[in-house]
C-alpha cells in the first residue's frame, strides 16, 4: 500500500492494529508485536490518540517487542523496553506488565533467548507484528546473513546500523555492539505481518524485501514467504518499486 505521506501510513497501520484490538478473536486477549526505530512512532501516537478520544481499549492486550540492546542498562532511555514505556504504554491503556521483550542485561542470553520464543508461543503467538525495515534490508536486527529460519538470539549490528542508529544516542561509539531480536522464524510464526518505511533512504531496502530475490542478503525478504504480510509505504520508499 503506498500512501502520500507519514500520516497516512501511520494511519493505515493503527487501523490494522485496531481492528485486531478491536476483534477479540484471541483467548485471553490480542498479542501486539511492537517495532522501535522511528518509523513505527507515529502509529503509536495515533493509537495513543484513539484510546482517548475514541475508546480504545488495550486493557486486554498482551505484547511482546521485537528487539533489545544488549549491554544497555534496561533503564537507559534508549532501551527498547524505556521506548515502548514511554512512547506507547504511556499513551493507552496497556497494562505494563502485560509486555515483554528480552533482557538485554540477561547474564545468560542463550537462556533468555529460548525462554522469550517459549513466552511468544505461551500467549498463543503474535498477531499483528508492526516491523520497520533498516537500510541494509534487516528486520527486527536481522541483519544480513541471517538465517531464514532463526529464533531469537544474540546478533552483531553491522556498521551501516549502527551509524543509522547514531542519532536516537549522544554519540556513535554509544551504539551498542549486540542486540538480541526475535528470529525472521520468530517473526514468521506472527499471523500477520504489517511492515511500514517512509522516505527515500529505504527505497532500495524496500525494492529487494518485495521484489528482489527470497535472499539471507536481504533479510526482509522472508516477507515474501508470509501468507499475510502489509507493505505500507509513502511514495519516496517506493522509488525503487518496478
Ligand atoms: C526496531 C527494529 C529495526 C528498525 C529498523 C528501522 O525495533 O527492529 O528493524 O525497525 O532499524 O528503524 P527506523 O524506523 O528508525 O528507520
Amino acid at each position: 500500500v503506498i500512501r502520500d505521506d507519514a500520516a497516512a501510513v501511520h494511519a493505515l497501520a493503527a487501523d490494522i492494529v485496531e481492528r485486531c484490538v478491536r476483534a477479540g478473536d484471541h483467548p485471553g486477549g490480542p498479542v501486539l508485536g511492537l517495532a522501535t526505530g522511528s518509523t513505527p512512532l507515529g502509529v503509536y501516537r495515533e493509537l495513543g490518540r484513539r484510546h482517548r478520544e475514541e475508546g480504545l481499549s488495550f486493557a486486554r492486550a498482551r505484547a511482546f517487542l521485537l528487539d533489545e540492546y544488549v549491554g544497555l542498562p534496561t533503564a537507559h532511555p534508549q532501551s527498547y523496553r524505556s521506548v515502548i514505556r514511554d512512547e506507547f504504554a504511556a499513551l493507552v491503556d496497556i497494562d505494563p506488565t502485560a509486555i515483554d521483550g528480552p533482557d538485554g542485561e540477561a547474564e545468560d542470553v542463550p537462556a533468555e533467548s529460548a525462554r522469550y520464543d517459549r513466552a511468544i508461543a505461551e500467549a498463543g503467538g503474535i498477531d499483528v507484528q508492526l516491523l520497520g525495515i533498516g537500510t541494509d534490508g534487516h528486520i527486527g536486527f536481522n541483519e544480513p546473513g541471517s538465517s531464514l529460519v532463526s529464533r531469537t538470539r544474540v546478533k552483531t549490528l553491522t556498521e551501516q546500523t549502527r551509524r543509522d542508529n547514531a542519532r536516537f544516542f549522544d554519540s556513535a561509539e554509544d551504539v551498542p555492539h549486540h542486540v538480541m531480536t526475535q528470529g525472521l522464524g520468530t517473526i514468521g510464526e506472527a499471523r500477520h505481518l504489517v511492515l511500514l518505511a517512509l522516505g527515500d533512504g529505504k527505497a532500495d531496502a524496500v525494492a529487494a524485501a518485495v521484489e528482489g530475490p527470497v535472499s539471507a542478503f536481504c533479510p526482509a525478504s522472508v516477507i515474501q514467504l508470509h501468507p499475510r504480510v502489509t507493505v505500507v509505504i509513502d511514495e519516496a520508499a517506493a522509488a525503487g518499486l518496478q
